[in-house]
């Protein structure tokens, strides 16, 4: 991508937001204990390098990445912090991190087995991964979890450093299951701490676990989604355990504005036919930005007012109703506070039937990401 901005729509991340995110779940935490902020995904959509930076500065003593190509990314700027991927990584590629000082996730013996016939240049860091309900990665069972152990303790190049688990529920109103899921991890645990004398890193905890258990976490939690001001559930904001600020907010500006007669179309496929003379505003976005089509519908903010998308939102740009005349130029907010209002992550996930998380996340590389921080 071209570094200057040649088109009016852009996402501004404010760091700050980041900063105060952290300092509030650091507040809630045990004095010990350690944030990891997960950075994967580009940041949840907000930029990996300069939130890792933000999140490090702010008092997170680590990241975690989802593949092994984001933490090499995190290196490659410089970060020398601990990064853990999180995700699978296939064991021919462990000198990889090794070389690099990352740690990776694993839970298989072969993987371990195969690790161990390889000459790496640094010791490769290690964090187990328990299964404990969520079903995706990890191991199920006491005698995996011993044969693995047996075979690390074969091993000088490998440091086992850490060992997690993840929540399947613990944003959901109904908390049977993750009461389920930490009991199985305790029974891991006592495993484990049986046959492993040395000290390592214990996390449980996402997001919704941190805010809601925070003293429960043992030495670490991984920071997600609240870490960009966005809440697991609406279980959990309105539980209000913890006061956030969004970090994302994502704006445009009209590039045409005239007035139609009653009876005329807009966009693709004539769905809107005006019912009254109308202005019209027209954005540069669209769905080739990841503005989804199916917000046809939802409002946006100009001067703090909410008009609709009307039409069919097209590849590269979005039209809207406006109340009246307004200039060229005139700023328009997607996501994001203008005035006295706010269209929040919340309500375009709402609209769109899916979760905040998808929302930053679909906003794609094509829409510049505008830093905004005060220190
Ligand atoms: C293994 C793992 N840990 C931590 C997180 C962070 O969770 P959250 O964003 O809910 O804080 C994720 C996110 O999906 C994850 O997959």
């Amino acid at each position: 991508m071209v570094e200057k901005m040649y088109r009016d729509t852009w996402a501004e991340i404010n760091l700050d937001a980041i900063a105060y995110n952290i300092t509030q779940i650091k507040e809630k935490l045990p004095q010990d204990s350690n944030v990891i902020a997960v950075v994967k995904a580009n940041a949840y959509g907000h930029g990996i390098v300069p939130v890792a930076k933000k999140a490090l500065e702010s008092g997170a003593s680590g990241l975690a990445v989802a593949i092994l190509e984001e933490a090499l990314t995190l290196r490659e700027a410089a970060i020398t912090a601990p990064i853990l991927v999180l995700g699978f990584v296939p064991a021919k590629y462990a000198s990889v991190a090794a070389e690099h000082n990352i740690t990776l996730t694993f839970f298989q013996l072969d993987w371990i087995k195969e690790v161990g016939k390889q000459d790496l240049i640094n010791p490769l860091k290690l964090h187990l991964k328990v299964d404990t309900g969520m079903g995706r990665i990890g191991i199920r069972s006491d005698e995996e979890m011993v044969s693995i152990l047996q075979e690390i303790a074969k091993n000088k190049n490998i440091h086992l450093s850490g060992i997690f688990t993840h929540f399947a529920t613990a944003d959901a109103e109904d908390l049977s299951f993750y009461r389920e899921q930490t009991e199985r991890f305790e029974a891991f645990l006592h495993v484990f701490k049986k046959f492993w004398k040395k000290p390592v890193m214990i996390h449980i905890g996402n997001s919704a676990a941190a805010i809601r258990f925070p003293e429960k976490m043992y030495n670490c939690v991984r920071f997600g989604i609240s870490m960009y001001g966005l809440y697991p559930s609406q279980e959990v904001r309105e539980e209000h355990a913890i006061q956030l600020k969004q970090a994302f907010s994502l704006h445009s500006r009209l590039v045409h504005v005239k007035k139609i007669a009653k009876g005329e179309s807009v966009s693709y496929g004539q769905t809107y036919i005006a019912k009254n003379d109308e202005w019209i505003g027209t954005i540069p976005i669209g769905y080739g930005d990841g503005w989804n089509r199916k917000l046809q519908g939802m409002n946006v903010l100009v001067n703090g007012k909410r008009m609709p998308i009307i039409g069919r939102i097209c590849m590269d740009q979005t039209m809207i109703k406006l109340d009246g005349y307004y200039d060229v130029g005139t700023k328009v907010t997607l996501i994001g506070s203008e005035g006295n209002d706010c269209i929040e992550m919340d309500e375009i996930a709402r609209y769109l039937d899916t979760i905040t998380y998808e929302i930053p996340c679909m906003i794609n590389e094509r829409i510049p990401r505008v830093y905004v921080d005060s220190n």
